[in-house]
This record gives C-alpha cells, structure tokens and sequence, in this order.
C-alpha cells in the first residue's frame, strides 16, 4: 500500500515549482498566464522540449553510432513543437498527408521523415515519394503494389520499410498495443519474405530501405522492445544471406513510456497493474543495448551488417508528454448531500484531454492556485460537457483511475487546477465538442517570455467552414 505523503512531489525543478504558493511553468505563474490568455489554456515549455530530444538523442547516440530520433509527431504536430524538435536535432515520424505537409512547412527534410499508417490514400503515397523521404513504412502486401505502382507514375522511386507484426504482448493498455497478429497493423511475418521479395523485383520503383515494427505506446517493460528488434534481425540477416542486399535501416518505433504518477499520494487507489504501467521509466539507452544483446549478431559479416545500419526510434510520449500541461478554471462547485460528495466542474473535459475518458488515462491534477497548500481533501472533479462520461474519474468504477481527486480544502470557483504531463495526445485529439472553441497555446520559449503559439479559437471559427441557407 502506497501512503498518502508526500505534498509537492510534482515538482521538477527549474520546470515545474510551486513558487510564492502558485504553480510555476519554467519560472511563469500559470494561473496568471489563464488571466492573460484565458481559460482553459494548454502551456508547454521548449526548454523541455529541446531537452527531452537531445537527451534522447545522446541516450541512444552512447549505443550506437548510427542512429535517428524520429519524433512521433501525431503526439503533438503544435507547428512551435515540431519547430523546437527539429531545432534540438530531432528527425520526424508521420502518419498522415497532413502530419507529412506540417512536417515540410517546419522545415525537416526528406531524409528526416518516416511514414506509417494502415489506410494510406493515393495522393499521401505520390507526396511522399514526390519528396523523396526516407521510408514509406509499408502496411500490407497491397499498398506495396500501391506504392510500386505510384512510384512508377512519378518515374521516381520510393524508400520503403515494410512494417512487422509479430506477436508481441506488453503490459499497456490494449488499446495502445499494436504488436498483436490481432491488431490492425503491418505484415504478418509469414509475409515478410514475400514482400522483400518483391520489393527487390521492382528495383525501377522501389528501393528495399528497412523494416519496422512498432510494438504500441506506454511500453514498460524492455523485453518487448528487445524481442521486436531481434524478430527484425532474423528477417534482415536472413535477406543479406540470402539475396545479398543490406537493408539500411531498422525502425525499431515508438512506445518509451514516462512516468505519469510520481509519488503522488491518488497512486494508492489506482489497480496495481495500472500503476505499474503508469509510472514505468525506461532508459532509452538500455533498450537499445538489450535489443542489441537480444538479435546477438554473430560472424563478421552479420557485425558488420548491423554496425552499418541506422537505427531508428519514434518516440513521441517520450519527447512530448512532460513538457506540457492543461490549465483549467473551476466554475462550479456543488455539494451531494445524499452521498456526501463535494463536486468541482471545471471548464476542461474530454474534449480537450481524450485519452482522460478513452483510456482512462491518469493526469495528475494540482491546483495551480494553491500550489503548496496540502492537497488533501477528496472532491468529484468533472468537466463541462453534457455527457456523464466527462469526468475526472472512472465512471465504471474500474481500477484505472480514483473515485476522488485530492486538492487543497477550499477550493472552488476562482481557483486554476492543472492536469499535468498532458503534453501528448492531448491538444491533437482536441475537439470543438458541445460548441466549444479550442483554447490558446503558450508556449514558455527558452528566453523565458511566454508567447500564444496558436491563437484560442472564436465563435466565429466555430462556424466558419460551415455552409449553410439562413432561414431568414
Ligand atoms: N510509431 C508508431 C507507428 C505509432 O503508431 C506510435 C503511436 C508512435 C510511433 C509513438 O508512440 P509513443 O512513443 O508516443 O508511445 N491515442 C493514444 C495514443 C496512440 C498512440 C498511437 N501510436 C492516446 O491517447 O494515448
């Protein structure tokens, strides 16, 4: 049993404190940042952006010497995020024609982006191969054909990885697993010797770069990394044996995971399997060196095949998820005097931190407010959406996330609470549910000036790309 102790074990110093009794983003009160800008307010920090990238970086850099931190950028395409990733060395993964036109708007070369995806159109493929990057992570034996067949309209050929699905189980969340036979993604292994073969009959269109596997996202343990690599290994040693063509890369995809819970006292009520893949850490480095150990090259041809290649990570959570949070205003407060409940309604729902109501994903919150008081008095928290599955807890009841949050007594309308870590997959699976225009993004810059890099939504934007006859 995990005790109730601790009070600001949130903190990270120089990033997040509680200074003067409020909550501070890189030496910014945050609430006074929601008087400026308004509420809610999503605020990251590009100090920790650029940190969390060159960490990475030099992390798997001490491993290995060729390799490529392909930021996932589906965790956050915020143009002033990829701006700050590609500013601290990072390359870029992407999943879609619009993560591809974002990419190039920020300016990251061909040779710095890869493209996943399980559905891709034929106008994202002809992008792709138009701008020449680094791998199309082929999906299945058709959109190989599609790929050959769109690179041969073009008369250019195109860099392909061709993605692997073993069976690999983790501990995460089922819906964040995508290394399962019963998963939607990549090639079963039966066909990954079909589809080099043909992608080596095709040397006019296509150019056989790498292989990929992504095993899912919030991965805790390194095995499942290490066991994907060494599946990927089998298949590219085997090719060189047997064809001799040496393959380029080994994508081995995303998934670090980062701690989500802490030493905060609501981890006691969460399940423990939950927990422990809550507040998994992983040292990029060592997953590395285990996936090396566990594909064990052996002769001086395999050393000198796996020394040659590039390794890639697509980390996205990893970069993204702690350099940003979710401020939020109370604005209502009630009491349940039948169930003895206290009920704080706030103006941040699931429309603007999805995984929350999706995944039952646990954000820690604190009140931004009343940062050092002692947050020890348990309330309902919910958001603001007409849906009683906008709120902070699990409605079912199950293990994921507690019945209660604790913040300071007292707390009420007139107070800022922040959902921290709420840097990924938050703001790009934000929505305009319930008429309710996207909030404003700040950014800490590494001067230490706060700046709105993307403006909050009106009503008018709520409208504007609709059409419609008035009826009067
Ligand atoms: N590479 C591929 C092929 C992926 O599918 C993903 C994430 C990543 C890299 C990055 O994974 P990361 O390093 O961020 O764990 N909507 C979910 C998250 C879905 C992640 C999907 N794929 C959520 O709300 O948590």
């Amino acid at each position: 049993m995990i005790e109730r102790r601790e009070l600001n074990s949130w903190q990270a110093p120089g990033y997040l404190e509680a200074r003067e009794g409020r909550l501070t983003v890189d030496g910014v009160d945050a609430a006074a940042l929601v008087d400026q800008y308004g509420s809610p307010l999503y605020v990251f920090s590009e100090k920790r952006i650029v940190g969390n990238t060159r960490n990475l970086r030099r992390a798997v850099e001490g491993v290995h010497t060729r390799v490529k931190v392909c930021y996932a950028s589906k965790a956050n395409s915020t143009m002033a995020v990829l701006a700050a990733v590609l500013r601290a060395g990072g390359d870029i993964e992407v999943n879609s024609g619009g993560e591809l036109f974002k990419a190039r708007t920020a300016g990251f070369k061909p040779e710095q982006i890869v493209f996943n995806g399980v559905s891709k159109t034929d106008d994202e493929i002809r992008a792709a191969i138009d701008f020449g990057i680094l791998a199309i992570n082929i999906d299945s034996l058709f959109e190989l054909e599609q790929v050959t067949r769109a690179a041969r309209e073009l008369g250019k050929r195109a860099n392909v990885a061709i993605r692997i699905v073993p069976e690999i189980i983790t501990r995460s969340h089922i819906g964040l697993q995508t290394g399962l036979l019963s998963s939607k993604f990549g090639l079963s292994p039966s066909q990954i010797d079909e589809a080099f073969s043909r992608a080596l009959a095709a040397p006019d269109a296509i150019n056989l770069a790498g292989v990929h596997i992504h095993v899912g996202s919030q991965t805790p343990d390194l095995q499942p990394f290490a066991r994907a690599f060494a599946e990927m290994w089998k298949f590219v040693a085997g090719l060189s044996k047997r064809t001799g063509h040496r393959i380029a890369h080994i994508n081995i995809g995303g998934g670090l995971p980062i701690d989500y819970l802490g030493e905060t006292p609501m981890a006691a009520d969460i399940g423990e399997r939950e927990r422990e893949m809550l507040s998994a850490t992983l040292d990029p480095g060592e997953v590395l060196r285990a996936a090396l150990d566990e594909a064990a090259p052996s002769g001086k041809q395999e050393l000198e095949l796996i020394e040659g290649l590039t390794i890639i990570f697509e980390p996205g959570r990893r970069i993204i998820a702690d350099t940003g949070l979710l401020l939020t205003s109370v604005c209502n407060i009630k009491e349940r005097p039948e169930t003895g409940d206290t009920w704080l309604l706030t103006d941040a729902g699931y429309s603007l931190a999805l995984s929350m109501a999706m995944y039952k994903w646990y954000y820690h919150l604190i009140s931004a407010t009343r940062a050092k008081e002692s947050h020890d008095t348990p309330y309902k928290v919910a958001g603001p959406l007409c849906d009683s599955g906008d709120v902070y807890f699990d409605l079912e009841r199950g293990a994921r996330l507690p019945n209660y949050r604790l913040l300071p007594q007292g707390t009420g309308p007139g107070d800022v609470l922040a959902l921290l870590n709420t840097g990924a997959y938050a703001l790009d699976q934000a929505s305009q549910y319930n008429g309710r225009p996207k909030p404003a993004v700040v950014m800490i810059r590494e001067s230490g000036e706060a700046s709105v890099v993307r403006r909050a939504e009106t009503y008018e934007d709520l409208v504007s790309l609709d059409n419609w006859v008035s009826s009067q």
